[in-house]
């Protein structure tokens, strides 16, 4: 029996910048997606129920081929407590712990960079290659992750696709802040949101400004969250939800939710793609920004940062 696990993950500061070579911050929580393979039987099921074959049949079959085919048959039990479509990482925890389990399955040691390749490889092709490598290896690593196109202090790995190359760094958190999620009940596809801002960007130089400034604030926060200034780095994360509003991937029911945790929060933002999706705060009080958000009719979570990124064995 071979097993592997890796978190869900959000990004606090420069989503959208960095399809464009800006730095992003994103950090691990502790929300994780378990997976065990026996060489036995042919089932693949996830939270006790039959696999869902849109939503994970193609990162199995991707995972599967990257781990070097022909496999016998297997029976995969997938766990999953990460929430799906929710801008979490939930496909790039399951990514990266699959492949992790599938190279323990082959008795192989599966090594970190190679998992956040390959995990990457898979969301490459599950997402039509439009995919920066910040989930899959924010999930690899855990902790918090800079990601950027030069390379800085505390290195953990790069990565090389399509003419663009990535540097993962670690950012190093003496004391891990507090963060609550708020869904806004709203969806679009990450892929669908990255072309808009992309056609905007062609159209419009002040969106490229946004562009600009939102890697600045990704660049400050790194600072910020490395000397835990929580307060600098809710400022700034108030200051990024303005740039994302003005770059039109926000929504007037993200905006409530956003307002709504600002009250008790260090700083509010929507997180990952936008047009749906959710929001994080950064607060003290994890408690009250959780009913306020209730009170706005969403069903928060409150979620800590975990160092605990892939683990995986035999
Ligand atoms: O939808 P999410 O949480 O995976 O975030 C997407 C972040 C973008 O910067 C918009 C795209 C990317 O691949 O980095």
């Amino acid at each position: 029996m071979a097993w592997a696990s890796a978190p869900g993950k959000v990004i606090l500061l420069g989503e959208h910048a960095v399809v464009f070579g800006e730095p992003a911050i994103a950090v691990a929580l502790d929300l994780r997606t378990k997976i065990r393979i026996d060489g036995r039987g042919t089932s693949i099921m996830v939270n006790g129920e039959p696999l869902q074959e849109k939503l994970h049949l193609p990162h199995v079959h991707q995972a599967l081929a990257l781990t070097g085919e022909p496999w016998g048959p297997l029976d995969i039990r997938i766990e999953s407590a990460v929430p799906r479509a929710s801008g979490l990482g939930s496909s790039a925890a399951l990514s990266a712990a699959l492949i992790a389990a599938l190279q323990e399955a082959r008795g192989l040691k599966p090594q970190p960079r190679d998992v956040a390749r390959l995990a990457f490889e898979v969301e490459l092709a599950v997402q039509e290659g439009r995919a920066s490598p910040t989930d899959t290896s924010t999930s690899v690593a855990g902790g918090a992750v800079l990601v950027d196109s030069v390379k800085g202090p505390g290195l953990l790995w790069d990565l090389e696709r399509g003419g663009k190359h990535w540097f993962l760094h670690r950012l190093n958190l003496a004391k891990p802040p507090a963060l609550v999620v708020g869904h806004s009940g709203e969806r679009a596809p990450t892929g669908q949101m990255v072309a808009m801002v992309h056609e905007r960007v062609r159209r419009d130089p002040r969106d490229l400004q946004r562009i600009r400034s939102l890697g600045a604030l990704a660049r400050e926060g790194a600072k910020a969250l490395s000397a835990s200034d929580f307060r600098g780095l809710g400022q700034l994360m108030d200051r990024a939800h303005a740039d994302l509003r003005a770059l039109g991937v926000s929504t007037p029911r993200l905006d409530e939710l956003v307002h709504a945790a600002r009250k008790r929060s260090f700083g509010a933002k929507l997180t990952g793609a936008g047009g749906g999706g959710s929001i994080i705060a950064l607060t003290e009080h994890p408690n009250d920004v959780a009913a306020a958000l209730r009170t706005a009719g969403c069903d928060p979570i409150v979620a800590s940062v975990t160092p605990r990124g892939l683990e995986a064995g035999a």
